[in-house]
């Protein structure tokens, strides 16, 4: 089906110029940037986002990273958008991704790991919704 997902390109990517690279792996993959912003978040706005993560020990330092510099802020669309960002993102540990992933190529710590993507649908729809208001997803239905 198509779906949609929400994609963050991280500050250590930003800084390594690297938003091309990464846009055009989705791009290559078969999905469709439909909304994209460049902001560089307050820690408060990068704790919103993560509140999920709220009582995990990393919670502080991953609020710090994610306010230190820009991000692309950007919501992907295609068939099965959710899962084929997660393929091409590899595993949260840059150590653990595979080769040829986006995170094996530009990460270089489980913090500064290149790139978020959701997890699901419902984090998806929760996800985008918390950055875009619907008249900023360019996209119409066929
Ligand atoms: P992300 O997909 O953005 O979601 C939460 C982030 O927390 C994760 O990527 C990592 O960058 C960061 N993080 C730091 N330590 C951990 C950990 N032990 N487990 C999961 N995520 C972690």
């Amino acid at each position: 089906a198509t779906e949609r997902t929400l994609s963050i390109i991280k500050p250590d990517a930003v800084a390594k110029n690297a938003v091309g690279a990464i846009l055009k792996r989705f791009e290559d993959a078969g999905l469709r940037v439909v909304a994209a912003k460049m902001m560089h978040l307050s820690p408060e706005q990068a704790g919103g986002f993560y509140a999920v993560h709220k009582e995990r020990p990393f919670y502080g330092e991953l609020c710090q990273f994610m306010s230190s510099g820009p991000v692309l802020i950007s919501v992907l669309e295609g068939e099965n958008a959710i899962s084929k960002n997660r393929e091409l993102m590899g595993a949260t540990d840059p150590k653990k991704a595979a080769p040829g992933t986006i995170r094996a190529d530009f990460a270089d710590s489980i913090d500064a790991n290149a790139v978020h993507g959701s997890d699901g649908p419902e984090t998806a729809a929760w996800e985008i919704s918390f950055f875009f208001s619907q008249m900023e997803i360019a996209s119409r239905p066929a």
